[in-house]
């Protein structure tokens, strides 16, 4: 494999605010000097696993505007190779972000040129996908789109899949998930009526590898996660550490896993590195400029 990681997704910029708390409709509040940082789901994750170590490449689309050329400068200079990423159709996609002082943050996101990355431009890069072990892909792209990626595996390779931000997945999509990684809303959200059976996180994971997927993991914030397959279900510890910024934890803990699956890890041991990434990453602001290097994590 040329590839450790094939990243399908959204490159945004991240516009960012930290405010003392979010207004209500109809409030205005002030909040601190705004800062411009490279984010986006997919983007996110191509960095957190090239910043790791991991041969990674990006299939991705933006516009040709100065957002766009702050997404490819922070790609390349992760390493990320981007002869993926396309440029044009639409402006580069942005993220409105509110950061409060517990580092939680509230997203609204603007698709732009994410909406324009078509089932045709996942046929176009089938070299991509051939060259990759593991490919990994979220929701910030329209839906046929990402069913296209679960059509386009190679033989051997395997689908990680983040539904963020969540809807219901065709069986297809969730059948070649392997894992689909899912927080909590998430998980009710792909459960649908199903959720109401219960409301223990062990119970949703039961319920959503029915749903077809070969593993499942639940993440749990402050409680760890949960990895769930044929095997059985076990729970990971989180990495306690002071929150800055929890924007792109989530993004740079799928990476890690995926790329540890890749190398033959297990999905309990991929969980628990996986947790230290994203713990480093919420010490520091901002998403892609918060991502540890493998040194990083293994002095936390
Ligand atoms: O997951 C964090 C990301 O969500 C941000 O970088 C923002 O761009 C949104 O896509
Ligand atoms: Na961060």
């Amino acid at each position: 494999y040329d590839y450790d990681l094939l990243v399908v997704g959204s490159a945004n910029a991240d516009l960012v605010i930290g405010v003392e708390r979010r207004p209500d409709a109809g409030e205005t509040v002030l909040g601190s000097d705004l800062v411009v940082h490279p984010g986006g789901k997919g983007a996110n994750q191509a960095v957190a696993a090239a910043r790791l170590g991991a041969r990674t490449a990006l299939l991705a689309r933006v516009g040709d505007d100065a957002h766009g050329r702050l997404l490819l400068d922070s790609q390349r200079e992760a390493g990320v190779d981007t002869v993926g990423v396309l440029v044009g159709g639409a402006p580069t996609g942005v993220a409105l972000i509110t950061v409060d002082p517990s580092g939680d943050n509230s997203i609204v996101v603007s698709p732009g040129a994410n909406g324009r990355l078509t089932p045709g431009d996942v046929r176009t890069a089938g070299s991509l996908f051939h060259a990759a072990k593991v490919v990994s892909t979220q929701l910030e792209i329209p839906l046929e789109t990402v069913v296209e990626v679960a059509r386009s595996l190679a033989p051997g390779s395997r689908l990680v899949l983040n539904p963020s931000p969540p809807q219901p997945l065709p069986g297809e999509v969730l059948a070649a998930c392997d894992p689909l990684i899912v927080n909590e809303h998430e998980a009710k959200v792909i459960l649908g009526e199903a959720a109401r059976a219960g409301e223990e996180p062990e119970e949703w994971a039961r319920l959503l590898l029915a749903k077809g997927p070969r593993s499942v993991v639940v993440t749990l914030g402050g409680e760890g996660s949960l990895v769930a397959s044929a095997d059985g279900i076990s729970r990971i510890p989180s990495v306690k550490v002071r929150a800055v910024d929890t924007t792109g934890a989530g993004d740079s803990f799928t990476a890690a896993l995926a790329w540890r699956l890749g190398l033959g890890e297990s999905l309990a041991d991929a969980a628990a590195y996986a947790a230290r990434v994203g713990a480093a990453t919420v010490t520091r602001e901002g998403a892609q400029v918060s991502f540890p290097t493998a040194e990083e994590v293994a002095a936390l």
